[in-house]
Parts: structure tokens; sequence; C-alpha cells
């Protein structure tokens, strides 16, 4: 039994009093019965309010982003250790905007990966393809080298704090979603592309987020599928109304 997962990306929004309100608005609503883990990834500035706030609760924080070394001259950057002095253990690796705009390469999140597994961090790792890709019918290997450049010189037990996102581009922020069968196909897809490296066991326990427009409306349909463990909110985890009702939406 995979316990569903409602992960919310703030991505660069809410100032700290902004977020403490959000915080509060939530820690209001969300009850998850223990049914759903539900997951916050506010700012890194945000993070030690946020991790002070929801001490005790069954709301776990996330960080955006890490850097992959432990210290050093990379002005500008969060390490690992950082985040952990803080309370944070678990971090969102790969989303695409890093990718796009901050040109994270496969190497790079390669190196990410492997700093989370040292520092037994929950890595949310995140995958999708472009629309080009899916019009040229390269969905599904895309998706699979973007998994085995960065994440298969793991070893199997790193797998227990991984955590994989399937995103399609095309689908974040922009209003269109996956439909529930797009990302059902496209999560047994991923599941065959870890049972062939690391057995079934494995490929049937790792818990796969669906992201990209997901909202109170169509997240039933989607989390209903089998092979869909829950979702990567962006847009909708910003409202606590909106949060709160997919939490709801994955405890069915
Ligand atoms: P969205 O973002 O829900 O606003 O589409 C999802 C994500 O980028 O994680």
């Amino acid at each position: 039994m995979r316990t569903k997962i409602v992960a919310g990306n703030w991505k660069m929004n809410k100032t700290l009093p902004e977020a403490e309100q959000l915080i509060n608005d939530l820690l209001k609503q969300v009850d998850t019965e223990n049914k759903v883990e539900v997951i916050i990834a506010p700012p890194f500035v945000n993070l030690s309010m946020a991790v002070d706030k929801t001490q005790g609760t069954l709301i776990d924080i996330a960080a955006q982003n890490m850097h992959f070394a432990d210290s050093g001259a990379y002005t500008g950057e969060i390490s690992a250790p950082m985040l952990q002095a803080l309370g944070v253990n678990t971090v969102i690796l790969g989303h695409s905007e890093r990718r796009a705009y901050f040109n994270e390469t496969d190497e790079i999140l390669k190196q990410k990966a492997h700093q989370a597994y040292e520092k037994g961090m929950t890595n949310i790792f995140c995958v999708g393809e472009q629309l080009s890709d899916r019009q040229a019918g390269q969905h599904f290997k895309v998706v699979e080298t973007q998994l085995k450049n960065a994440l298969f010189e793991l070893p199997l037990q790193a797998y227990k704090n991984i955590i994989i996102a399937y995103e399609p581009v095309w689908a974040i922020g922009t209003g269109e979603t996956a439909t529930p069968e797009q990302a059902q196909e496209m999560h047994a897809h991923i599941r065959q592309v870890l049972a062939k490296k690391y057995g079934q066991d494995l490929a049937r326990n790792v818990r796969i987020l669906y992201g990209g427009s997901v909202k109170p409306s169509n997240a039933g349909e989607i989390f209903a599928k089998p092979d869909v463990d829950g979702g990567l909110i962006g847009g909708a985890s910003l409202n606590a109304n909106d949060f709160n009702a997919i939490v709801e939406a994955a405890k069915s």
C-alpha cells in the first residue's frame, strides 16, 4: 500500500508574513487523518519559520532546490547541511523550471541526487517532457533518459527516500492538465523503467506524483489512477482552500 502524497511547491511566491499567513490557514484546515502525507515547499527564506510552525503537525517541509556540495564558494547557493540544520530533510530536485531557467543538466542533477542520498534526505525528483517531445512521440524516451541519467547510479536502498514527480512541462502553470490516462500511462512506464533496473518490488513501492495544473476540480480523477500516488501542486498550493481540497481528494 503506497500512502498518497500531496506536495505544494510554492515556487518564488510569498514573503515571510504572507507565508506565515498561508501556513496558519493551512494548519486550520488540513487534516490528513493519517491517510495522506502533506508536504509544502516554501522559498528558502521562509523555511525556518515554516519548520517552527509545523512542528508536531502532519505537514512536512521541503526545500525547492539545493546545491550538491556541502559548502564552498558557490555564491547564492544553499547546501544540504544548511537545510538539515533547520530541520528540513526533504528537497525537490530537477524541477523543469530549474532545468529550463537555471541550466540544471542531468549531470548536475545526478550529483544533487547523490548528495540527497548521502545525507539521508528525501528527494522529490521531477521528470517530464516538453510539448515538442510529446508531439514527436518521444515522451516515454525523454522521461526514461532523465531517470537513467540522474538516478541509475544510486543503489537500490536510495529509493526508500526517493519520490518521483512526473510533470509534463506543457502542463505546468498553463491550466492544461494531462488527462488521467496520459498520467497513468507515463506513471506505469516509469515503474517499468525502474523495474528493469531495480526489480519489481522497488518499482511497486516507489511513489510517483503527478504535477501540472492540478486543481480541486481535476485532482480526484487523476489521483484515482492506479499508478498515481498523489500530486505536486504549484499554483493551487498558494491558496489554502484549494490545497486543502486537493488533500481531501487524495484521501478517497
Ligand atoms: P502548477 O505547477 O500546478 O502551477 O502547474 C506544478 C509544478 O510546477 O510543480
